[in-house]
């Protein structure tokens, strides 16, 4: 093998590998999570938080919550023990917020915020509305009012 050949099979290596790391980044990304309803209280499984996979157990930080209630979704961010939920709502002007990154994006007007809803970047001036949380040994209950 050539000196050339062999820098060419490396980038098709390393462009593959990068690749691949972009495509499992976005299969793994959002994770629709099962909950039921409680009266004002959605309860969701705290095993939504992770799911096996070629017999290890993949633990995620952040689940998404889609009610037949509401076009915009709930997001659960879960550190350490602790959860927060935010409305995916933007505050400027309504869009509905993209996870990514370790926050959420607004792609109308480019406004960032933290998993747990505040301001990181404008237009938008307000922190996301956020909602109540209490929990169990087995689930976790979201305050809808
Ligand atoms: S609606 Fe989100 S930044 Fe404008």
């Amino acid at each position: 093998m050539t000196r050339k050949e062999f820098l060419r099979s490396c980038g098709t290596m390393a462009a593959g590998v990068a690749l691949s790391g972009v495509f499992l980044q976005s299969c793994a990304g959002i994770h629709y999570a099962a909950f039921s309803r409680d009266g004002n209280r959605l309860v969701v499984p705290k095993s939504e938080f992770s799911t096996q996979k070629n017999q290890k157990t993949i633990e995620r930080d952040l689940v998404i919550i889609k009610t037949a209630a509401s076009d915009i979704p709930i997001a659960v961010h879960k550190s350490g023990s602790e959860y927060t939920a935010v409305l995916l709502r933007c505050t400027h002007r309504g869009c509905e917020l993209n996870p990514g990154g370790g926050q959420f994006t607004c792609p109308c007007h480019g406004s960032e915020f933290t998993l747990q809803g505040t301001v990181l970047e404008g237009p938008a001036e307000e922190n996301l509305t956020t909602y109540k949380i209490t929990t169990d040994h087995d689930n976790i209950y979201i305050e809808l009012t």
